[in-house]
């Protein structure tokens, strides 16, 4: 079976209006391979511009956090009706900046990515290690940790609608790629994981890979057994090279 591929785009708290009209035009006439989907994941206040202009069938909206509540006073949150209300698509949970720095432990995330599903919304669930870990033989143990409060709240079946992206925090926005055989085995790992819960749905589930992927180093890696593409951060916000990277897989 060919699961499906995916090129995401990370747009952390960058970009701008101008730039988020510009993606789309850049990307609106391209051709993409059957079964394949980019995804721009913009600041908050640009999703409707982007979703206005998106004129390519293969091209989705996604926004970077929820709130996992429905509603209510949560001064700055965003909620999964409002992306609705846009008819965004995707959203990405758990990423290790917010891990880190805004407090998204893996039982909040994993209520996130139920809150996500319940709206109809596709979530991309980010999971990586630390340095230290890797360092320390712990990046199975890590990720792992991260994956099980999730599947124990929405139970494996839901990762038919979950899209998950291996991202080693000391890969991102260093520079420092995984190798193609660490960014590999890892991914294989996270697939032998799921598969000890279902095999059928782990061979369903799109696993990205991200942490410095760019026009030079996407080929190899979206061309190994259990990378079926990458959620990109830096070189998304450069309209000619985030093509060529959708275009790579
Ligand atoms: P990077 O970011 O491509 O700039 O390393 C990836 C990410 O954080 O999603």
């Amino acid at each position: 079976m060919s699961r499906q591929t995916i090129v995401a785009a990370n747009w952390k708290m960058n970009g701008s209006l101008e730039l988020a009209t510009q993606m789309c035009n850049g990307l609106n006439d391209e051709n993409f391979k059957d079964n394949h989907q980019v995804i721009i994941c913009p600041p908050a206040p640009y999703l409707s511009t982007i979703q206005a202009n998106l004129k390519n069938s293969q091209i989705a909206c996604g926004a970077q956090n929820i709130n996992e509540n429905e509603k209510g006073a949560y001064t700055g949150e965003i909620s999964a009706l409002m992306l609705n209300d846009l008819q965004v698509q995707y959203v990405i949970l758990g990423h290790s900046e917010r891990r880190a720095m805004f407090a998204d432990s893996s039982e909040i995330v994993a209520e996130k990515v139920a809150y996500a599903l319940a709206s109809g919304l596709k979530p991309i669930l980010c999971i990586g290690e630390t340095e230290e870990e890797r360092e320390s033989g712990e990046t199975e143990l890590r990720l792992s940790y991260q994956l099980a409060p999730v599947i124990a709240k929405i139970g494996i079946e839901s990762f038919k609608n979950v899209v998950v992206a291996y991202e080693p925090v000391w890969a991102i926005g260093t520079g420092k790629t995984a190798s193609t055989k660490i960014a590999q085995e890892t991914h294989e790992f996270i697939r032998g994981y799921l598969a000890g819960f279902d095999a059928d749905v782990a061979q369903q589930v799109p696993l990205l890979y991200g942490g410095s992927v760019n026009a030079t180093n996407c080929k190899e890696l979206f061309a190994q057994a259990d990378i079926d593409g990458g959620l990109i951060g830096g070189a998304s916000l450069k309209i000619e090279e985030f093509k060529k990277i959708c275009l790579a897989v």
